[in-house]
């Protein structure tokens, strides 16, 4: 089926936040035509492929592939996995879009470029490219979106702790006294979805995205025990143990380093942050973290009746 002027979402299969895959659903529920890329035709292929989206296979890296998915599309979301070539996928989607021509390029960054410059960045070697990407899309003249969310809900407040809450009842992480405001990867997809849809308004425009408050780890706790009606605590662990058991786990050492970074900046207190950008952009105010954890309460290991 030729899909000219359907939308390009890349990182479609989804791994960790899944926005990819999320926005693919959001904009086919919409009605609108998307074209999913995977990196693997697998069952997640199948499963978009089943919703309505048309799937191309391909890598962000190759530039073949990249003219290959892109052209035909009016409007692109740009984002991938945390991973070592992330600014050279940026560049090449640029350059992609650039040569064909689209409507609006929805970038995928971090908070964190907010406080960053020249002179003040941090040793997270994807907050640096993210930083660099930001600038390069700058330069490029496209009609760009940028999309700076914090951290999501998904990760170190699911995926990291789900096991000590399930087994301990302990939110175990290095974050000291810090505060945060994660928001839900949902959130961040419906505003990129909401972009997407209807850019004119958008275009040129930096949207910081984070949960509905800022607070400390033991107020996290308290919205978990809310969430889950059993008593959660949060118990701050040694940034060192913490880090050593990631290396333990075998990530690469790209992530590895992200996430010390992330872990380093929650202690300093530089995730106490806030913005009502999912509302703005989107009408409805983000998920909190009771909300978030009632939906996942099986993973936490369920709810006390
Ligand atoms: N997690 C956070 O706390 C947080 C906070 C703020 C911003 N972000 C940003 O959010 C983005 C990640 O979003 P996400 O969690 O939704 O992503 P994700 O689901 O982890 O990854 C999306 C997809 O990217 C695909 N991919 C990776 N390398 C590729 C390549 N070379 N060619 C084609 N596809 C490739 C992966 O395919 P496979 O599944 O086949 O490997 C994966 O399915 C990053 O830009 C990150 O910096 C994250």
């Amino acid at each position: 089926m030729s899909t000219k002027g359907s939308i390009l979402v890349t990182g479609a299969a989804g791994q960790l936040g899944a926005v990819g895959r999320s926005v693919t659903g959001l904009l086919l529920d919409r009605g609108l035509p998307v074209r999913a890329m995977v990196r693997r035709d697998d069952d997640r292929a199948a499963a978009l492929r089943a919703a309505g989206a048309e799937v191309v296979v391909g890598d962000l890296l190759e530039p073949a592939d990249v003219y290959r998915v892109v052209n035909g599309c009016k409007r692109v979301y740009f984002g991938m996995s945390v991973s070592a070539e992330y600014l050279e996928a940026t560049v090449l989607m640029a350059a992609v879009a650039r040569e064909v021509g689209v409507d609006a390029l929805v970038n995928m960054s971090q908070m964190t470029v907010s406080q960053m410059s020249i002179q003040n960045t941090t040793p997270s070697p994807q907050q640096r490219q993210h930083w660099l990407s930001e600038q390069a899309l700058a330069w490029s003249g496209l009609p760009v979106v940028t999309i700076r969310p914090t951290v999501f809900l998904d990760g170190f407040f699911l995926r990291f702790v789900a096991p000590t809450v399930r087994d301990r009842g302990r939110i175990e992480l290095p974050f000291g006294q810090g505060k945060t405001s994660p928001v839900a990867a949902a959130d961040v997809a419906r505003v990129v979805a909401a972009v997407l849809a209807e850019p004119a308004p958008h275009l040129g425009r930096i949207y910081e995205l984070t949960g509905p408050r800022s607070q400390d780890m033991h107020g996290v706790a308290r919205e978990y025990s809310d969430a889950l009606n059993r008593e959660i605590t949060f118990s701050d662990i040694l940034h060192e143990d913490w880090a050593r058991e990631l290396r333990k786990a075998g990530l690469p050492e790209h992530v590895t380093r992200h996430l010390v970074t992330m872990a380093e900046l929650h202690r300093a207190g530089r995730y106490d942050r806030l913005s009502d950008g999912v509302e703005r952009v989107t009408g409805q105010p983000p998920m909190s973290i009771r909300e978030f954890v009632s939906v996942h309460a099986d993973e936490f290991g369920g709810r006390r009746s």
